[in-house]
């Protein structure tokens, strides 16, 4: 389907656009936490990078809602203070790419009206209706097209709640785009969503990656709802006249589909080839596999979605609370104390924390257990254990719970892994990494890019524009190995047994976990 505005901009990005050493490429990331503006150049070097943040409301237990105006108003500010601090001309800016928090429900009415607040990726109210889902399809039927079950994170079930508790909002719906899609709209004025963030919605046919019309029809939802959808590379429209007053970018400037914040951070760090693996330690922690075909683990315990390279998928493993583990225990336990101290005593206590052992489920857990009133605890206390063991448990519990995910990849038909690149955070930190390696029993690299899914966009739309021939070759020009971390055979082996006693300690707990949130009132 050929849109006007596509056709224009085929026009510009092949004639009045030819890339040169004068060229720029901006990612733009609406993330739950705020919005990042970041410019490179050809080389991949960061040139400029901006920030501005968001608020989160959480008005009720489980529920988790974003303004998208904020996005809007957070993204014209990063945009506009990027320009100005690199100095960089707007019109020396070829191509733009976009990422952002995946799954996120926003809706729109037939004048491009936002209806209501956005239902986040980590909203979990919606058990319900995936249950009803499942139930409507048969739980393995839904697997086969999708790839996935349907969790409360993802977008489908948020659609099915709002027509069952806000019909009245529901029967003003016409067109449905998840966060950065909705800064596709506002920057060009176009209804468009790259394939990764259309898998995640789980509405989507993973093999054939497009809207699968039996999804949509048998939970009615209208087809014409939903956007055209793109590769990460292909042109989605170019910047509006007003959007351009606003931002300060140059009108018409060529905006690519770029990729949901996994997909395009996998690209910033290279995991764009079957072998390399990508493990992200963030507010989330994700162990993410690319794959040349549409695999799918047949419990439907790893998510499986198209990457952000034409013609790509990948396998993912996320666990909720990673990075977000130890940043929820240092303000609520030890708020006056630095990270740096607090890892500092953690190391100084040995492997295995003493019997200590820390469930990471503090906002209910994805992979490997898919339970919205999974909780967090401390196990295994004795008089013995100090703050250090405390804070060693904590890495300890995240380290197993990403090996949970990596296991499950391990053995899902994956060609053989040949590197793990760690990012995010939690991997900046030589205590935490050594103990990811030694738990996974495997090497870590990292690299030298570390603005991971801005940066990805940004080479997207590199790739895009025609700078590079394509994502991988865009990678290997722009990102370098810069450390390695070895397992310590000592540690894997004390790691290998504390694991098999993680393991045990969720299913022994899971129903006292549903009775505590019933107790709750959640
Ligand atoms: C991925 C996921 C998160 C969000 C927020 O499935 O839910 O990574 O995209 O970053």
């Amino acid at each position: 389907m050929f849109s006007f505005a596509r056709l224009k901009f085929d026009k510009l990005s092949l004639g009045m656009r030819a890339v040169s050493h004068m060229n720029y490429f901006m990612g733009i990331d609406v993330s739950t936490t705020g919005s990042k503006a970041l410019l490179i150049d050809l080389s991949g070097n960061v040139i400029g990078v901006q920030s501005s943040p968001h608020n989160l409301s959480n008005p009720k237990p489980l529920w988790s809602e974003q303004d998208p105006e904020e996005w809007w108003d957070a993204t014209i500010k990063s945009i506009q203070k990027v320009l100005k601090s690199s100095g960089i001309k707007p019109e020396s800016i070829t191509a733009i790419g976009l990422t952002g928090q995946m799954h996120g429900l926003v809706l729109l009415d037939e004048k491009g009206n936002v209806l209501r607040p956005a239902i986040l990726w980590n909203d979990q109210r919606t058990q319900a209706q995936c249950d009803e889902i499942h139930a409507r399809f048969g739980k393995e039927k839904f697997i086969q097209i999708t790839g996935n079950v349907s969790l409360t994170g993802f977008t489908a079930s948020k659609i099915l709640w709002v027509s069952e508790n806000e019909p009245e909002v529901y029967a003003k719906v016409k067109h449905i785009l998840l966060p950065k899609d909705y800064i596709r709209y506002r920057l060009t004025g176009e209804f468009g969503m790259d394939k990764a963030d259309g898998s995640g919605t789980v509405l989507f046919d993973l093999k054939r990656r497009t809207w699968s019309e039996e999804v949509l029809s048998v939970l009615e939802i209208p087809r014409e709802w939903m956007p055209q959808t793109y590769e990460g590379p292909e042109f989605t429209g170019v910047v509006s006249k007003t959007a351009s007053k606003i931002t300060g970018l140059a009108i018409n400037t060529p905006v690519v589909a770029g990729g949901g914040d996994q997909a395009a951070q996998a690209v910033g760090v290279g995991a764009v080839a079957p072998g390399i693996i990508g493990l992200t330690v963030g507010t989330s922690g994700v162990i993410f596999a690319a794959t040349s075909s549409a695999l799918i683990e047949p419990e439907g315990r790893l998510h499986a979605f198209c990457h952000a390279v034409p013609g790509m998928w990948h396998f993912m493993g996320v666990m909720l609370s990673a990075a977000g583990s130890l940043q929820w225990y240092r303000d609520t336990l030890a708020k006056d104390l630095s990270f740096d101290k607090l890892l500092e005593e953690a190391k100084q206590v040995p492997a295995g924390s003493e019997g200590l052992q820390f469930l990471p489920y503090l906002s209910g857990e994805r992979t490997p257990y898919p339970d919205p009133l999974a909780r967090g605890a401390f196990i295994g206390l004795t008089l013995r254990h100090q703050r250090g063991h405390m804070t060693r448990s904590v890495l300890e519990g995240v380290a197993f719970g990403l090996k949970d995910s990596f296991m499950l990849i391990q053995n899902a038909g994956l060609e053989k892994i040949v590197q793990i690149r760690a990012s995010g955070g939690g991997t900046k930190n030589a205590l935490w990494r050594q103990i990811l390696a030694s738990t996974l029993n495997s090497e870590l690299v990292t690299v030298n890019t570390t603005e991971g899914a801005a940066f990805g966009a940004a080479l997207l739309a590199g790739v895009g524009a025609g700078a590079w021939k394509d994502v991988l070759t865009a990678c290997n020009q722009t990102i370098k190995i810069t450390g390695h971390t070895s397992p310590d055979p000592r540690q894997a082996e004390v790691y290998q047994n504390s694991y098999q006693i993680y393991k045990a300690l969720y299913p022994a707990l899971k129903n006292s976990f549903t009775q505590m949130n019933e107790q709750a009132g959640s």
